[in-house]
Protein backbone atom coordinates (compact mmCIF):
# COMPACT_ATOMS: atom_id res chain seq x y z
CA UNK A 1 0.00 0.00 0.00
CA UNK A 2 1.43 3.49 -0.84
CA UNK A 3 1.64 5.77 2.08
CA UNK A 4 -0.71 8.26 1.82
CA UNK A 5 0.78 10.63 4.53
CA UNK A 6 1.55 14.15 3.96
CA UNK A 7 4.21 16.20 6.45
CA UNK A 8 2.84 20.11 6.82
CA UNK A 9 5.99 20.34 9.49
CA UNK A 10 3.80 21.27 12.25
CA UNK A 11 1.59 18.39 11.69
CA UNK A 12 1.09 14.95 10.03
CA UNK A 13 -2.09 14.08 8.19
CA UNK A 14 -2.91 10.86 7.10
CA UNK A 15 -3.83 11.72 3.55
CA UNK A 16 -3.58 14.83 1.35
CA UNK A 17 -6.79 15.33 0.63
CA UNK A 18 -8.55 18.00 2.52
CA UNK A 19 -12.00 18.68 1.99
CA UNK A 20 -12.67 22.59 0.69
CA UNK A 21 -14.08 25.30 2.60
CA UNK A 22 -17.96 25.64 1.84
CA UNK A 23 -18.14 22.42 -0.49
CA UNK A 24 -18.36 20.14 2.33
CA UNK A 25 -21.02 21.76 4.92
CA UNK A 26 -20.38 21.50 8.21
CA UNK A 27 -18.54 17.62 7.82
CA UNK A 28 -22.19 15.87 8.86
CA UNK A 29 -23.89 15.86 5.81
CA UNK A 30 -21.05 13.83 4.42
CA UNK A 31 -20.85 11.14 7.04
CA UNK A 32 -23.42 8.78 5.30
CA UNK A 33 -21.04 8.94 2.75
CA UNK A 34 -17.90 7.52 3.82
CA UNK A 35 -15.69 7.01 6.90
CA UNK A 36 -14.39 10.74 7.08
CA UNK A 37 -11.25 9.36 8.71
CA UNK A 38 -9.83 8.75 5.41
CA UNK A 39 -9.13 12.33 4.74
CA UNK A 40 -6.41 14.47 5.80
CA UNK A 41 -8.70 17.06 6.97
CA UNK A 42 -11.81 19.02 7.02
CA UNK A 43 -12.75 22.49 6.18
CA UNK A 44 -15.50 24.36 7.66
CA UNK A 45 -17.49 26.47 5.90
CA UNK A 46 -16.72 30.04 6.74
CA UNK A 47 -17.99 31.48 9.95
CA UNK A 48 -18.40 35.07 11.55
CA UNK A 49 -19.22 36.14 15.16
CA UNK A 50 -22.97 36.26 14.52
CA UNK A 51 -25.59 34.49 11.54
CA UNK A 52 -25.81 35.63 8.88
CA UNK A 53 -28.38 35.49 5.66
CA UNK A 54 -25.98 35.58 3.15
CA UNK A 55 -26.98 36.74 -0.25
CA UNK A 56 -30.77 36.47 -1.89
CA UNK A 57 -30.95 34.02 -4.33
CA UNK A 58 -29.74 32.71 -6.88
CA UNK A 59 -26.34 31.78 -5.05
CA UNK A 60 -25.15 28.71 -7.65
CA UNK A 61 -25.09 29.56 -11.55
CA UNK A 62 -23.16 26.41 -13.40
CA UNK A 63 -21.06 27.66 -16.29
CA UNK A 64 -18.84 24.90 -18.33
CA UNK A 65 -16.31 23.24 -16.54
CA UNK A 66 -17.20 25.31 -13.36
CA UNK A 67 -19.50 26.95 -10.88
CA UNK A 68 -20.02 30.22 -10.24
CA UNK A 69 -21.24 30.96 -6.56
CA UNK A 70 -22.67 33.85 -4.68
CA UNK A 71 -23.13 32.63 -1.25
CA UNK A 72 -22.55 35.49 1.04
CA UNK A 73 -20.83 33.75 3.27
CA UNK A 74 -24.36 32.89 5.23
CA UNK A 75 -23.98 30.68 8.16
CA UNK A 76 -25.15 30.24 11.65
CA UNK A 77 -22.42 32.34 13.55
CA UNK A 78 -19.93 31.16 16.11
CA UNK A 79 -21.52 29.68 19.26
CA UNK A 80 -23.80 27.32 16.83
CA UNK A 81 -20.70 26.21 15.00
CA UNK A 82 -18.90 25.55 18.39
CA UNK A 83 -21.57 23.27 19.00
CA UNK A 84 -21.60 21.70 15.45
CA UNK A 85 -17.56 20.64 15.85
CA UNK A 86 -18.33 19.12 19.07
CA UNK A 87 -21.20 16.65 17.88
CA UNK A 88 -19.04 15.86 14.65
CA UNK A 89 -15.58 15.48 17.04
CA UNK A 90 -17.47 13.13 18.85
CA UNK A 91 -18.54 10.97 15.60
CA UNK A 92 -14.84 11.53 13.91
CA UNK A 93 -11.26 11.70 14.32
CA UNK A 94 -10.60 13.69 11.36
CA UNK A 95 -9.24 16.80 11.88
CA UNK A 96 -11.46 19.93 11.84
CA UNK A 97 -10.10 23.08 10.90
CA UNK A 98 -12.45 26.20 10.60
CA UNK A 99 -12.20 28.69 8.14
CA UNK A 100 -12.34 32.12 9.83
CA UNK A 101 -13.68 35.12 8.46
CA UNK A 102 -14.31 38.79 9.73
CA UNK A 103 -16.10 41.96 8.64
CA UNK A 104 -13.33 44.05 10.62
CA UNK A 105 -9.63 42.65 11.28
CA UNK A 106 -10.49 42.84 15.30
CA UNK A 107 -14.02 40.22 14.00
CA UNK A 108 -11.08 38.13 12.35
CA UNK A 109 -8.99 37.90 15.50
CA UNK A 110 -12.03 37.24 18.02
CA UNK A 111 -13.01 34.10 15.87
CA UNK A 112 -9.87 33.24 15.45
CA UNK A 113 -9.56 33.37 18.79
CA UNK A 114 -12.53 32.15 19.93
CA UNK A 115 -11.70 28.76 17.68
CA UNK A 116 -8.07 28.04 18.88
CA UNK A 117 -9.26 27.76 22.20
CA UNK A 118 -11.32 24.14 21.45
CA UNK A 119 -9.41 21.30 21.63
CA UNK A 120 -11.37 19.88 18.82
CA UNK A 121 -10.10 22.10 16.49
CA UNK A 122 -6.62 21.36 14.72
CA UNK A 123 -6.16 24.34 12.54
CA UNK A 124 -7.57 27.48 11.74
CA UNK A 125 -7.76 28.59 7.80
CA UNK A 126 -7.80 32.33 7.57
CA UNK A 127 -10.09 33.49 4.77
CA UNK A 128 -9.03 36.57 3.88
CA UNK A 129 -11.16 36.78 0.82
CA UNK A 130 -13.88 38.28 2.67
CA UNK A 131 -14.55 41.47 2.23
CA UNK A 132 -13.76 44.30 4.90
CA UNK A 133 -17.24 46.09 5.78
CA UNK A 134 -15.55 48.94 7.79
CA UNK A 135 -12.70 49.69 4.59
CA UNK A 136 -15.26 49.99 1.73
CA UNK A 137 -15.69 46.20 0.95
CA UNK A 138 -11.82 45.78 0.23
CA UNK A 139 -10.51 42.26 1.39
CA UNK A 140 -7.42 41.91 3.03
CA UNK A 141 -6.38 39.35 0.47
CA UNK A 142 -5.87 42.20 -2.21
CA UNK A 143 -3.41 43.98 -0.28
CA UNK A 144 0.14 42.74 0.68
CA UNK A 145 -0.22 45.65 3.65
CA UNK A 146 -3.24 44.67 5.16
CA UNK A 147 -2.52 40.93 4.74
CA UNK A 148 0.67 41.73 7.32
CA UNK A 149 -1.37 43.62 9.63
CA UNK A 150 -4.46 41.12 9.79
CA UNK A 151 -2.13 37.81 10.04
CA UNK A 152 0.46 39.66 12.83
CA UNK A 153 -2.94 40.68 14.74
CA UNK A 154 -4.64 36.87 14.69
CA UNK A 155 -1.41 35.40 15.44
CA UNK A 156 -1.11 36.89 18.83
CA UNK A 157 -4.39 36.04 19.66
CA UNK A 158 -3.94 32.06 18.81
CA UNK A 159 -2.02 28.79 19.81
CA UNK A 160 -3.23 26.72 17.10
CA UNK A 161 -1.24 26.64 13.45
CA UNK A 162 -2.66 29.28 10.89
CA UNK A 163 -3.23 28.86 7.59
CA UNK A 164 -3.94 31.89 5.43
CA UNK A 165 -6.19 31.43 2.81
CA UNK A 166 -4.92 33.79 -0.61
CA UNK A 167 -7.77 35.26 -3.50
CA UNK A 168 -6.24 34.48 -7.21
CA UNK A 169 -8.16 38.09 -7.46
CA UNK A 170 -4.75 40.22 -6.14
CA UNK A 171 -2.94 41.87 -8.72
CA UNK A 172 -0.11 39.80 -7.08
CA UNK A 173 -0.70 37.53 -4.83
CA UNK A 174 3.31 36.39 -4.46
CA UNK A 175 3.85 39.68 -2.54
CA UNK A 176 0.62 38.84 -0.24
CA UNK A 177 1.44 35.46 0.18
CA UNK A 178 5.04 36.79 1.47
CA UNK A 179 3.35 39.22 3.52
CA UNK A 180 1.54 36.58 5.16
CA UNK A 181 4.04 34.14 5.93
CA UNK A 182 6.44 36.72 6.97
CA UNK A 183 3.64 37.55 9.54
CA UNK A 184 3.19 34.07 11.05
CA UNK A 185 1.10 32.05 8.52
CA UNK A 186 2.31 28.39 9.20
CA UNK A 187 1.16 27.27 5.83
CA UNK A 188 -0.77 29.23 2.88
CA UNK A 189 -3.47 27.54 0.62
CA UNK A 190 -4.94 28.97 -2.44
CA UNK A 191 -6.68 29.78 -4.56
CA UNK A 192 -10.26 30.94 -3.39
CA UNK A 193 -12.44 31.54 -6.29
CA UNK A 194 -11.69 33.55 -9.30
CA UNK A 195 -14.09 36.65 -9.96
CA UNK A 196 -16.48 36.19 -12.68
CA UNK A 197 -19.92 37.11 -13.50
CA UNK A 198 -23.34 35.81 -15.66
CA UNK A 199 -25.59 37.40 -18.01
CA UNK A 200 -29.48 36.86 -18.74
CA UNK A 201 -29.95 38.13 -22.08
CA UNK A 202 -33.43 37.56 -21.84
CA UNK A 203 -33.84 40.07 -18.42
CA UNK A 204 -30.59 42.02 -19.96
CA UNK A 205 -29.73 41.70 -16.07
CA UNK A 206 -26.76 40.51 -14.23
CA UNK A 207 -27.99 36.64 -12.80
CA UNK A 208 -26.52 37.77 -9.64
CA UNK A 209 -27.91 40.55 -7.71
CA UNK A 210 -24.44 40.81 -7.00
CA UNK A 211 -23.42 41.30 -10.14
CA UNK A 212 -19.89 39.50 -9.89
CA UNK A 213 -19.79 35.71 -8.54
CA UNK A 214 -16.74 33.34 -7.57
CA UNK A 215 -15.98 30.95 -10.20
CA UNK A 216 -14.85 27.14 -9.05
CA UNK A 217 -14.51 23.52 -10.31
CA UNK A 218 -12.29 22.14 -13.12
CA UNK A 219 -12.52 25.29 -15.24
CA UNK A 220 -9.87 27.36 -12.82
CA UNK A 221 -7.67 24.32 -12.51
CA UNK A 222 -4.68 25.61 -15.29
CA UNK A 223 -5.48 29.25 -13.40
CA UNK A 224 -5.22 27.91 -10.24
CA UNK A 225 -2.06 25.60 -11.21
CA UNK A 226 -0.23 28.39 -11.82
CA UNK A 227 -0.87 30.42 -8.92
CA UNK A 228 -0.07 27.50 -7.00
CA UNK A 229 3.09 26.78 -8.84
CA UNK A 230 4.41 31.09 -8.28
CA UNK A 231 3.52 30.89 -4.62
CA UNK A 232 5.28 27.39 -3.94
CA UNK A 233 8.49 29.11 -5.86
CA UNK A 234 8.50 31.75 -2.86
CA UNK A 235 7.10 30.02 0.07
CA UNK A 236 9.28 28.87 2.84
CA UNK A 237 6.06 27.33 4.73
CA UNK A 238 3.79 24.39 2.81
CA UNK A 239 1.18 25.74 0.65
CA UNK A 240 -2.10 24.00 0.30
CA UNK A 241 -3.08 23.61 -3.22
CA UNK A 242 -6.75 23.75 -4.62
CA UNK A 243 -8.65 24.65 -7.73
CA UNK A 244 -10.73 22.07 -9.60
CA UNK A 245 -9.09 18.88 -8.31
CA UNK A 246 -11.40 16.06 -9.57
CA UNK A 247 -8.74 13.02 -9.93
CA UNK A 248 -5.86 11.61 -8.61
CA UNK A 249 -4.07 12.58 -11.36
CA UNK A 250 -4.94 16.38 -10.93
CA UNK A 251 -3.33 15.74 -6.96
CA UNK A 252 -0.30 14.59 -8.46
CA UNK A 253 -0.03 17.84 -10.83
CA UNK A 254 -0.60 20.12 -7.58
CA UNK A 255 2.47 18.19 -6.03
CA UNK A 256 4.42 18.62 -8.88
CA UNK A 257 4.29 22.06 -8.91
CA UNK A 258 5.30 21.71 -4.88
CA UNK A 259 2.17 21.55 -2.75
CA UNK A 260 2.31 19.76 0.07
CA UNK A 261 -1.26 19.15 0.90
CA UNK A 262 -4.52 19.70 -1.26
CA UNK A 263 -8.03 20.73 -0.91
CA UNK A 264 -10.83 19.01 -3.18
CA UNK A 265 -13.80 21.87 -3.42
CA UNK A 266 -16.72 21.85 -5.96
CA UNK A 267 -16.26 17.94 -6.86
CA UNK A 268 -18.01 17.62 -3.81
CA UNK A 269 -21.23 18.51 -4.40
CA UNK A 270 -21.23 16.80 -8.35
CA UNK A 271 -20.43 13.18 -6.53
CA UNK A 272 -20.31 13.77 -2.54
CA UNK A 273 -17.73 9.98 -2.01
CA UNK A 274 -15.54 12.01 -4.21
CA UNK A 275 -12.57 11.84 -2.04
CA UNK A 276 -12.86 8.52 -1.62
CA UNK A 277 -12.74 7.67 -5.42
CA UNK A 278 -9.42 10.26 -5.41
CA UNK A 279 -7.93 8.39 -2.60
CA UNK A 280 -8.00 4.98 -4.90
CA UNK A 281 -6.55 7.12 -8.24
CA UNK A 282 -4.01 8.71 -6.32
CA UNK A 283 -2.66 5.01 -4.89
CA UNK A 284 -2.61 3.65 -8.22
CA UNK A 285 -1.02 6.95 -9.46
CA UNK A 286 1.91 6.45 -6.90
CA UNK A 287 1.72 2.63 -8.03
CA UNK A 288 2.28 3.37 -11.74
CA UNK A 289 4.53 5.85 -11.18
CA UNK A 290 6.80 3.96 -8.46
CA UNK A 291 6.43 5.87 -6.23
CA UNK A 292 6.08 5.37 -2.56
CA UNK A 293 5.58 8.54 -0.28
CA UNK A 294 4.15 12.09 -2.27
CA UNK A 295 7.32 13.80 -0.50
CA UNK A 296 9.37 12.47 -3.30
CA UNK A 297 7.52 14.00 -6.32
CA UNK A 298 6.98 17.18 -4.47
CA UNK A 299 8.29 20.29 -6.09
CA UNK A 300 10.22 18.33 -8.55
CA UNK A 301 8.35 20.03 -11.82
CA UNK A 302 11.14 19.45 -14.27
CA UNK A 303 10.81 23.17 -16.51
C1 LIG B 1 -20.45 27.20 -2.92
C2 LIG B 1 -19.06 27.57 -2.46
C3 LIG B 1 -18.88 28.13 -1.20
C4 LIG B 1 -17.59 28.50 -0.77
N1 LIG B 1 -17.43 29.01 0.49
C5 LIG B 1 -16.18 29.30 0.94
C6 LIG B 1 -15.97 29.77 2.27
O1 LIG B 1 -16.91 29.88 3.08
N2 LIG B 1 -14.70 30.08 2.65
C7 LIG B 1 -13.62 29.92 1.79
O2 LIG B 1 -12.49 30.21 2.19
N3 LIG B 1 -13.78 29.45 0.55
C8 LIG B 1 -15.03 29.13 0.11
N4 LIG B 1 -15.20 28.62 -1.16
C9 LIG B 1 -14.01 28.41 -2.03
C10 LIG B 1 -13.53 26.95 -1.99
O3 LIG B 1 -13.15 26.57 -0.67
C11 LIG B 1 -12.32 26.75 -2.94
O4 LIG B 1 -11.30 27.65 -2.57
C12 LIG B 1 -12.69 27.01 -4.41
O5 LIG B 1 -13.99 26.54 -4.69
C13 LIG B 1 -11.69 26.38 -5.39
O6 LIG B 1 -11.64 24.98 -5.29
P1 LIG B 1 -12.53 23.99 -6.25
O7 LIG B 1 -12.32 24.45 -7.66
O8 LIG B 1 -12.03 22.61 -5.97
O9 LIG B 1 -13.95 24.18 -5.83
C14 LIG B 1 -16.47 28.26 -1.62
C15 LIG B 1 -16.67 27.67 -2.88
C16 LIG B 1 -17.94 27.31 -3.31
C17 LIG B 1 -18.10 26.68 -4.67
Amino acid sequence: MADLSVDLGFRVLKSPLITASGTFGYGEEFLPFYDLDILGAIVMKGIFRDPRPGNPPPRLHETPAGLLNSIGLAGPGSAALQEIIRRLHARTAVPIIVNVCGEDDEEFAEVAALFSAMDEVAMLELNISCPNVRQGGACPAQDAGHTARLVRQVKDRVRKPLIVKLSPNAVDIVAVAQAAQDSGADALSLVNTFLGMAVDITTRRPVFANVYAGLSGPAIKPLALRLVREVCRRAYVPVIGMGGIASGHDVLEYFLVGAAAVQIGTINFREPAAALRITGEIEAEMERLKIKSLSEIRGQLQA
